[in-house]
């Protein structure tokens, strides 16, 4: 096939392409992110020239999932958080892709780590985006949905020409679910099993054992990434997604085999991180995570680090700090007052 037919064949939009919606036009500029089925790109709305990402969805995609990213983002500006970007349009192109307009944003957080010399962050960076991706995930479970893909490549900062280079967003809701029953409030029963999603090397070891997932295995991933930061790799980072079962096994070695936690919290808060997954470890499938303990475990890492409210991130090294520093909300307190005389906290307050 010569280039060209093969670029006519591609639907997806062209450089300079107009896109129409009811609201406004739109002009395609460039590529930004491609994945399977679809591909994210920097437009210009021509009605006043600012800037916005598409994220476009081939029309013949096997498994639909834009229309997820468009609901999920929809409930993240009801609650008004500032770690997800607000979608302005939608439309479809026929026969060839539907697409949604939204905010954007920055370079996502694996490339940002790729453009660090030593290919991590520093602690002070680390924990910083740690803290704030733990937010956005506890206010997307507070919405009522998982995410199911927590990795760097879905969490971005924002833009410096907004001022919002500090905060960090999460992105790509196309595998979220759904782990409430809407109008009844409870979290849906436990599924005897599901088929494998999501990206093996931060997946959760109960989705690689295809067990149904739930809030706490978001947070897993969320620490398998902050580990990455933090070392600047995984034990198991040489493995691909067909070495599915030698991931699983070295998830499960980090459990109950020391050589492997070493290798695994190499150059990080080692106490604290391994207190996380302890914790993570002790929670069930309909347990509402106390995001609020993650937190102050991550707090408590940077204190012991040295590391200070203002000092600057990676991508902004001549900066003091001027992102949110807030905590996510949780039950911290009521659990540490049900939990007075309970022997693992007793233990905890003595070591921290
Ligand atoms: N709103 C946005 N602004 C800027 N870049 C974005 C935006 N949304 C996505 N991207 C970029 O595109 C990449 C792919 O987007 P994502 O939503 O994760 O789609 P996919 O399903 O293909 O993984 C992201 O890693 C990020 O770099
Ligand atoms: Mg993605």
């Amino acid at each position: 096939m010569q280039a060209s037919d093969k670029d006519s064949d591609d639907p997806m939009p062209r450089d300079n392409e107009e896109l129409k919606t009811k609201k406004d036009r739109y002009k395609v500029l460039a590529l930004l992110g491609k994945g399977g089925y679809g591909a994210v790109y920097s437009v210009t709305r021509l009605s006043d020239s600012e800037r916005f990402a598409i994220k476009c969805e081939n029309a013949n995609a096997p498994r639909k999932s834009l229309y997820m990213d468009c609901n999920v983002l929809k409930g993240a500006a009801q609650i008004k958080s500032r770690h997800f970007c607000t979608v302005i349009d939608q439309a479809a192109v026929k026969d060839r892709f539907n697409f949604i307009v939204m905010k954007m944003i920055g370079k996502n957080l694996w490339d940002l780590r790729m453009d660090t010399p030593e290919l991590r962050f520093s602690m002070g960076t680390a924990l910083k985006a740690a803290a704030q991706c733990l937010v956005s995930i506890e206010q997307l479970h507070r919405f009522g949905y998982l995410h199911r893909d927590i990795k760097p490549g879905n969490f971005a900062a924002g833009r410096k020409e907004t001022n919002e280079h500090h905060t960090i967003f999460m992105l790509d809701f196309g595998l979220c679910r759904e782990y409430v029953k809407r109008g009844e409030g409870k979290v849906r029963l436990q599924r005897s099993s599901a088929p494998f999603r999501g990206t093996t090397r931060y997946a959760p070891l109960g989705s690689m054992m295809e067990m149904d997932t739930a809030r706490k295995d978001d947070i897993e991933s969320w620490l398998y990434m902050v580990v990455e930061w933090t070392s600047g790799q995984l034990p198991w980072h040489k493995l691909k997604s067909h070495d599915r079962d030698k991931v699983m096994q070295f998830k499960k070695d980090l459990r109950n085999k020391p050589e492997v936690q070493d290798d695994f919290f190499y150059d990080c808060p080692k106490k604290e991180f391994l207190r996380i997954l302890k914790y993570v470890d002790s929670l069930g499938f309909y347990s509402t995570p106390d995001y609020k303990f993650v937190y102050f475990c991550i707090q408590h890492a940077g204190t012991a680090n040295n590391v200070k409210d203002t000092d600057p991130l990676d991508w902004d090294a001549s900066c003091p700090f001027n992102g949110p520093i807030e905590s996510p909300e949780g039950c911290f307190s009521k659990y540490v007052s049900l939990l007075k005389n309970c022997e693992f906290l007793k233990k905890h307050r003595r070591n921290m």
